[in-house]
């Protein structure tokens, strides 16, 4: 088969797109929370498993998918299998959810950059940003109009997305990665060196990390650590098999994989370290103990930092303009990223132009992410984001692996994911495949629980309507599309003769 695939332009290209869709919103502004909240230093238990077990095999299998099948998500699901089709479009319309709020945490930074100059947030940051600057509205259920302050980085947002990826893989999306990453990690390095010289960093780091082992007991930290991981890594949302379908046929897997996400999981302790390090001072400075100061979530950026950045004196206007470009800057890459998940799939399976199927995903990313922009958009938010990671990706981590340990023989495609490989053994050779026959039961078990608390406790008391409608809703209407798409005809030749289906168990 005459393979006329988009191409990285280099190896080099392909894992800083790929470390730059890992590196986002994930690392600065969830993982620091994550880490507190789950147990301190006692989560990097879970978190560290879930990481071995979980995400480092997932990212293999993601790999061997995209390269060895030489397709977008669906495309290489269909070519293993027909029937696992779906298995490649759920994540796809999982991704293009989560930029429809993605974006909008893009859009708060950006105009907290603009604020960030003139500390134009004062004193009182909590009221400013829920008040002032969101116009919050009492349930999630009361919209209210749409915030025009928002709306307009929005524009830019998605209007700068759509050219950037109308042009090939190697042209636009490597070219933004290639800019955008060494500027990101210097700016990173730069708030951390800062952060730990502060006086009281080392109060900030010892609430971070001062381990709660009786944490380790409760069922929903290790559905965190694991979800975290996830999310964290871009897997199980099409990304790394769409970007690893750019690579040649014969590429190496497992080093790339490795080197992809420890990068980011050294990247995001190492936000951690210098986000407490900066609350430590602020704790000290305020004279309260660092646990009043650190608040939850967004909290942690839109409101803890900005008071943290008033204490500063003039290091602040610097301080607050490099954390929010970070915040950006991170986050831009993954969005273009989960853009590309949803959008390359569309433009393979119906035979679309790239151009056009950017512009018309861009048009109508603009209008959904507008709904988030409302006085309710912080709930919606917050409710789409927990549904999504803790059942959608969740799920489709479940099936992927379910499908390569139960259903297909398991040694045939880890036969595919060692073949060009330089480390076969060990971590990659019978642990691979445990994994893989372990990581649904493990997933599932997660499931279970977290949907047992959300039936019985419900999620941040929020009225169950409004559950039903951006959670459960959110996810059956992507479970509805995958399927149906599967249903669908595609305009290229899904079986080929050079990409052997994948034989069954007992074939
Ligand atoms: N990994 C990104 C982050 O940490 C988020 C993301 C998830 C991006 C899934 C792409 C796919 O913010």
């Amino acid at each position: 088969m005459s393979d006329s695939r988009q191409r990285w332009g280099s190896k080099a290209g392909f894992l800083i797109s790929a470390i730059g869709s890992a590196i986002g919103l994930g690392n600065i502004w969830r993982y620091p929370y994550v880490l507190y909240k789950y147990g301190g230093g006692a989560f990097l238990i879970p978190y560290f498993v879930a990481a071995a077990s979980v995400a480092i095999p997932l990212l293999v299998l993601e790999y061997t998918l995209g390269s060895k099948y030489r397709g977008t998500s669906p495309l290489a699901w269909a070519r293993v299998r027909r029937n696992c089709e779906w298995i490649g479009w759920l994540p796809g319309f999982c991704a293009i959810f989560i930029t429809f709020y993605y974006t909008v945490i893009l859009a708060w930074a950006m105009v907290y950059i603009k604020y960030a100059a003139t500390l134009a947030w004062g004193q009182d940051t909590n009221t400013f940003f829920f008040g002032t600057f969101l116009k919050l509205s009492d349930s999630p259920m009361q919209p209210g109009g749409i915030n025009t302050s928002i709306l307009i980085p929005l524009v830019i947002l998605w209007g700068s997305a759509f050219l950037i990826m109308r042009t090939k893989v190697n042209r636009g999306l490597e070219w933004a990665n290639k800019i955008m990453m060494p500027l990101a990690i210097v700016i990173i390095a730069i708030i951390i060196v800062r952060g730990i010289m502060l006086p009281g960093a080392v109060d900030g780091l010892n609430t971070l990390f001062t381990p709660r082992f009786e944490a380790l007991y409760d069922p929903e930290v290790w559905l965190a650590a694991f979800g975290h991981v996830f999310f964290s890594c871009s897997i199980a949302m099409g990304v790394m098999i769409t970007y690893s379908s750019y690579l040649p046929k014969k590429s190496e897997i497992t080093n790339s994989a490795s080197v992809a996400a420890l990068s980011n999981f050294a990247c995001e302790i190492a936000c951690a370290i210098g986000i407490f390090a900066i609350l430590g001072y602020m704790a000290g400075a305020v004279g309260k103990p660092v646990t009043e100061v650190v608040s939850s979530g967004i909290g942690l950026a839109f409101i803890a930092f900005p008071s943290c950045i008033n204490t500063m004196g003039d290091a602040g206007v610097f301080f607050g303009i490099a954390f929010f470009l970070c915040l950006f800057v991170t986050g831009y890459t993954s969005f273009l990223s989960l853009l590309e998940a949803f959008a390359a799939p569309l433009s393979e399976k119906f035979g679309i132009a790239r151009k056009k199927i950017m512009g018309i995903v861009c048009a109508i990313g603009l209008c959904a992410s507008s709904i988030f922009a409302t006085g309710a958009g912080l709930y919606i938010l917050d409710i789409v984001d927990h549904f999504i990671n803790n059942w959608g990706l969740v799920s489709v981590g479940i099936a992927q692996a379910f499908v390569v340990g139960w259903i297909l023989k398991t040694s045939y495609i880890h036969q595919q994911a060692i073949q060009d490989s330089y480390f076969k053994r060990f971590f990659f050779g019978k642990f691979w495949i445990f994994c893989m026959k372990s990581i649904p039961f493990l997933m599932a078990w997660s499931l279970i629980q977290s949907t047992y608390t959300i039936i019985t406790d419900g999620y941040e008391g929020y009225p169950t309507i409004a559950l039903l409608l951006y959670g459960v809703l959110v996810i059956a209407v992507c479970a509805a599309f995958a399927f149906n798409m599967q249903g669908r005809k595609w305009t290229i030749t899904v079986e080929s003769p050079s990409i052997p289906r994948v034989p069954g168990r007992k074939e």
